[in-house]
């Protein structure tokens, strides 16, 4: 053996080569102990579970109202270290068990117009609606049929408008008839909601309206639904703060992309609202929502039919449906569902498995004062 490598001279006593594998060893450790570290780091993150998305709707105070995937809606804490970044339309992280607001996902507000298109039909029939015979064959006529046989028209040689305004009051059928045309159409149905374009995709209304006629044209034939429009389109007197802004730039916009395409192109807009009296004359005018369709309380065999439709599911024993459509008289189609459910609940709290005509009778006095002490025809003028 080297005498030298024996190190025999050094004061440790300890031969050379022991003291570097020493020292071998401890760098072994050392990096050892790093990848430990690393390991106990991926094994506590792949076992934490999974954060919810989901969008904020309200924030007021230390408290949020936030809006799941699957439509639910929850009110929740915000955790102290994001309180003051959250707002109103931002996507946020929430914990799983208990949907603490944890994190703001930066640049996360969703703005993929793809999501407004309808991928699974709504499964309401034309057959599910009461009355409203006439208007079902004029949305048909104005929106369905130019889309599907545009030669048609060019043939007499008429333009068809390039879109619908439904109009009327709350719970008449509105939102329905657009929900029945999405289900019976072969075109693509895009829908969108006023007030969530204002409430939910702050700063981003204007960008989606260019994008959402965009992929209409891409995906033609198509159908625009704009619900609750006059979220977006009413007449305002004043435009101060950065939100009436938003709301104005979005709407323009609206009128730049109605205006930008002709009547015979294979989009066509369908739009709902119960406040006629506040929408912008502007978007009424002559080549833009130009077509008016008023749907109104039902008339006395509207009611009969609504009825019908919402007791087909119902046992009733010696229901007179004549006699409840009397007594119902200025009653929308939301009124009359109401009224089969709470007479349903009358039938259920005293114990019985089928519904009487004083059931429907009680229904129909309760339904009548809920209407008189929320009365929105009061309210609105
Ligand atoms: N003509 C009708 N036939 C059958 N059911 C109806 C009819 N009108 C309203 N309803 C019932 O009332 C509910 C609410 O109607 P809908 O959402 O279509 O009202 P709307 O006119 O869009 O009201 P709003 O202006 O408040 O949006 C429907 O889901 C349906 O159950
Ligand atoms: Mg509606």
């Amino acid at each position: 053996m080297d005498v030298d490598s024996l190190n025999l001279g050094r004061n440790t006593g300890i031969p050379l080569c022991v003291e570097r594998e020493n020292e071998l060893l401890k760098m072994n450790i050392a990096q050892l102990q790093g990848e430990i570290a690393q390991l106990k780091m991926d094994f506590a993150r792949i076992r934490s579970p999974p954060l919810v998305v989901c969008d904020v709707s309200k924030v007021m105070g230390d408290k949020a109202i936030v809006k799941l995937a699957n439509g639910n809606q929850l009110l929740v804490n915000i955790h102290d270290s994001v309180r003051s970044n959250v707002s109103a339309g931002d996507t946020v992280l929430a914990e799983q068990r208990t949907f603490n607001v944890i994190q703001r996902l930066e640049g996360a507000k969703t703005c993929n117009p793809e999501m407004f298109l309808l991928s699974r039909k709504p499964t309401i029939k034309w057959a599910d609606i009461g009355g409203l015979e006439d208007e079902i064959q004029e949305i048909k006529e104005a929106v369905e049929l130019p889309l599907l046989r545009p030669d048609i028209f060019k043939t007499v040689g008429i333009e068809p408008p390039k879109g619908v305004l439904l109009h009327g009051p709350p719970g008449c059928g509105k939102t329905l008839l657009a929900k029945a045309l999405a289900n019976a159409t072969n075109a693509s149905f895009i829908e969108l909601i006023g007030s969530e374009l204002v409430q939910k995709y702050i700063g981003d209304g204007a960008k989606l309206v260019k994008e959402i006629f965009m992929l209409a044209k891409e995906k033609a034939p198509s159908i625009i639904f704009i619900d609750e429009l006059d979220a977006i389109a009413s007449e305002r007197v004043d435009v101060g703060t950065s939100a009436e802004r938003e709301v104005q730039r979005t709407f323009m916009q609206l009128l730049a992309e109605i205006d930008g395409f002709k009547n015979l192109e294979n989009v066509k807009i369908i739009a709902a609202t119960n406040r006629f009296d506040i929408l912008d004359p502007a978007l009424i005018r002559p080549g833009r929502l130009d077509r008016l369709i008023e749907i109104g309380l039902p008339n006395a065999a509207a009611r009969e039919n609504i009825l019908k439709i919402h007791t087909a599911g119902m046992s009733l024993r010696k229901v007179d449906i004549k006699e409840l459509v009397k007594k119902t008289d200025g009653f929308s189609g939301a009124d009359l569902r109401l009224v089969c459910t709470e007479a349903g609940y009358f039938g259920i709290r005293a114990n019985r498995a089928s519904i009487t005509q004083k059931d429907f009778e009680q229904a129909v006095e309760k339904v009548k004062v809920t209407e008189e002490n929320t009365d929105y025809k009061n309210m609105f003028g």
